[in-house]
């Protein structure tokens, strides 16, 4: 079956994040809308039918998750990335960000030091600052077209730390961490007694030519200290199901973690995000691997259109994720005025690349998920933009 990524899908009026609440962020109700991280795609069919068909029974009642629920995550984990798990192992929870604030309420104290890889996706840099804790900002080097690990910082400011918040894929810059990577992290968290939290929520939106390694699947010992995050909400658009699941292989930091969600009574979950999350990893693969398709089509067609219209600005390709990083420094114009002629001359709601922490400075992150028509304008009214006109 061929899926329609292009079909144009009116999302305004429907409680979207970043339809309805555009005159809130960006004080003008029209921009193009490429920021919140969901899709213009719809979700496919055979996961709307499967929420249907539970809502088409009329009590709505308390619930839990059967054992269906954890097979097929179980299967997707070994099908997808080579990662054999146990049913026990899979933790929920109702959302990666909020499974990230669980995680440094229950293993570290206010005081703390956790260690963040900035410029990274804002809410993980506030599940520390927003619990008493203390950033510790191990900032990624930028290269002329990547961005790398500064592991000598990262060995000094392991020594006092507690835990590592990784993000892999990394939003915003689209790293998909190499093995060897990953490994030096390892080993240096290993030798400093720091714990992992992995992130790995857009592992399964890699692009053709890179492949997303599990941090937890390195070695037993990498996994004795880690809490690895996944979820089927970026790869099947549904994030408005708060649904997720945290991977925990080792006994003592599962029992600790779940006993948090426990006392938060957060548990239960959404009756149609067990659902919805079951017909999307049971059934989602064709789709997918058309979605991969049309994103990096997109991706490719953003950088062919920057490279040969506005030849300033300069795109990190990203490996994985639908975001693409774009550097504006080239125009020397300070944030505030970047922001505001973006939205107030281009139309465009990005987001904004110092929300993303040190090193967004004259960055801007663009949601390239939306169909290739809507880019093309997107990317016109950038360039007039850009060339004054
Ligand atoms: C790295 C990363 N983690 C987590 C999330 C959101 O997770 P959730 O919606 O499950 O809370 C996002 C969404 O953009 C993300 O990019």
């Amino acid at each position: 079956m061929k899926y329609n990524f292009d079909s144009l899908i009116d999302r305004t009026h429907t409680s979207s994040v970043k339809y309805d609440l555009r005159q809130a962020v960006f004080d003008k109700s029209d921009v193009i809308p490429m920021w919140v991280a969901d899709m213009d795609f719809e979700t496919p069919a055979f996961i709307r039918d499967a929420v249907i068909r539970r809502a088409k029974h009329p009590v709505y009642g308390y619930t839990f998750r059967e054992k269906d629920y954890y097979q097929p995550v179980v299967a997707w984990m070994q099908s997808h990335h080579n990662w054999t798990i146990r049913r026990e192992e899979i933790v929920f929870s109702p959302g990666v960000v909020p499974a990230l604030s669980f995680a440094v309420m229950a293993f570290t104290k206010p005081g703390d030091k956790i260690i963040v890889q900035p410029p990274v996706y804002p809410p993980i840099t506030r599940a520390v600052s927003d619990h008493g804790r203390i950033v510790v900002n191990n900032q990624l080097i930028r290269e002329e077209i990547t961005y790398l690990v500064d592991f000598a910082l990262l060995e000094e400011q392991a020594k006092d730390a507690k835990m590592l918040i990784l993000c892999n894929p990394h939003n915003p810059v689209g790293r998909c961490w190499s093995r060897g990577e990953l490994e030096r992290i390892a080993q240096i968290c290993l030798e400093n007694h720091v714990m992992v939290f992995s992130d790995e929520i857009h592992a399964d939106l890699v692009i053709p030519g890179f492949r997303h390694q599990v941090f937890a699947n390195l070695s037993p010992e990498a996994s004795g200290i880690t809490l690895t995050a996944h979820a089927p909400s970026k790869t099947f658009n549904l994030a408005g199901l708060s649904s997720s699941s945290v991977i925990i292989t080792n006994p003592a930091l599962r029992a600790t973690f779940s006993q948090m969600i426990e006392k938060m009574h957060l548990g239960m979950g959404n009756l149609f995000g067990s659902v919805a999350s079951t017909a999307a990893y049971e059934q989602g693969e064709p789709w997918r691997l058309q979605l991969i398709d049309y994103l990096y089509e997109n991706i490719s067609f953003t950088e062919t259109f920057i490279r040969e219209n506005i030849t300033a600005l300069h795109m990190f390709r990203p490996e994985g994720t639908y975001m693409i990083w774009l550097d504006f420094r080239a125009y020397g114009l300070d944030d505030k005025a970047l922001r505001s002629k973006l939205i107030h001359e281009a139309g465009l709601g990005f987001n904004p690349g110092t929300e993303f922490g040190p090193g967004g400075e004259g960055f801007m992150r663009m949601n390239i998920a939306c169909p290739r028509s809507t880019l093309m304008i997107a990317l016109g009214q950038l360039g007039r933009m850009l060339s004054g006109g």
